[in-house]
C-alpha cells in the first residue's frame, strides 16, 4: 500500500516521521508543493486547485490512501470528490479532544475558515493564527530560543487559559516541543490520532519513501538533511515540474 501525503514544505514531514517509525512496511509517497507555498495565505478557490492537483499527482504516482498532511489543505477537502480512502487531519485532530475551551493555533486560511471550530461547535473555542511562525519554521526550525520568544510575544492569555491546545497547522508539530514548554497546557498533535487510524490498514508494502518537491529540489533536500528530520531513513527525490496556469486534469509537465 502506497500512502500519499502533501504540504506547502517541511511541515508534514511531521506526519511522515511519526507514520514511518509505527508503520516501517508501508511505501510512503510525499508531495512537497513547495511552488505553491505557503498554502495559508491562499484563497479558498486555489486551496481547492491545489487540493485536487495534489492529490492527483500523488495518484499518478501510485497512492492508494491520502493522508492529508497539512491542516490547511484538509480545511477545503470536506466538500470535494476524493475517489481514494482520505484521512482528515482536522477530524483527527477533533477527534482526540476532551474538554471544554479549546484553542487552535494555525494559519490564516485554517482560522478564517474556522475549519476546527465548525466541527467543534458546543465547545468554546479560542482560534489563533500564526502564519508567520510557518516561514520561521521553514528557515530555521532548530533556532529553539527563537521560536520561543515568537511563541512568547505572540500568544494571549486566553490561548494560555484553555485546556487544551490543537497544533492546527503541521509546521508547528516540527516544534511541538516548544509549544508545550511555553503553553505547560494539554498540546494535541492531530497526526497522533492519524497513526491511530492508519492502523486499521493492513501494514503492506516495501518500505520505499519517495520525495517529490514541485520547486527547487536541491533547496529542499537541504533543508530536510540540515534539520535532520529524517536522518534515519533512506528516501529517494524526485521534482515534479507543474504547470500552474492550465487548471484542469493533470498539470505535470516534467519529472526530475
Ligand atoms: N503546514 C500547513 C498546515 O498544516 C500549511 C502551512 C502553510 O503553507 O501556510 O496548515
Amino acid at each position: 500500500m502506497k500512502i500519499g501525503l502533501f504540504d506547502s514544505g517541511i511541515g508534514g514531514i511531521a506526519v511522515l516521521k511519526k507514520l514511518i517509525e509505527r508503520f516501517p512496511k508501508f511505501d510512503y509517497l510525499y508531495l512537497a508543493d513547495t511552488k505553491r507555498a505557503p498554502f495559508g495565505t491562499k484563497r479558498y478557490k486555489d486551496l481547492k486547485e491545489i487540493v485536487r492537483d495534489d492529490i492527483e499527482i500523488l495518484q499518478s504516482f501510485g497512492a492508494n490512501l491520502i493522508v492529508a498532511a497539512c491542516n490547511t489543505a484538509d480545511s477545503v477537502a470536506t466538500d470535494m470528490n476524493i475517489s481514494i480512502p482520505y484521512i482528515s487531519i482536522i477530524d483527527s485532530g477533533v477527534d482526540m479532544i476532551k474538554k471544554e475551551k479549546i484553542g487552535v493555533i494555525a494559519t490564516e486560511a485554517t482560522v478564517k475558515l474556522g475549519s476546527y471550530a465548525k466541527r467543534l461547535k458546543g465547545k468554546r473555542v479560542v482560534q489563533r493564527s500564526l502564519q508567520n511562525l510557518v516561514s520561521i519554521v521553514e528557515k530555521n526550525m532548530n533556532d529553539k530560543d527563537f521560536i520561543k520568544s515568537v511563541l512568547k510575544k505572540s500568544l494571549d492569555d486566553e490561548i494560555f487559559k484553555c485546556d487544551e491546545v490543537i497544533l492546527g497547522c503541521t509546521h508547528f508539530s516540527l516544534v511541538s516541543d516548544i509549544f508545550k514548554e511555553v503553553l505547560k497546557t494539554r498540546v494535541l498533535d492531530p497526526s497522533d490520532r492519524i497513526v491511530e487510524k492508519l492502523a486499521a490498514y493492513d501494514e503492506s508494502g516495501s518500505g520505499e519513501i519517495e520525495i517529490l518537491v514541485t520547486s527547487n529540489l536541491d533547496s529542499f533536500r537541504k533543508k530536510v538533511q540540515k534539520f535532520g528530520i529524517l536522518s534515519d531513513v533512506n528516501l529517494k527525490y524526485r521534482q515534479v515540474d507543474i504547470d500552474e496556469k492550465s487548471h484542469s486534469n493533470i498539470r505535470i509537465v516534467g519529472i526530475r
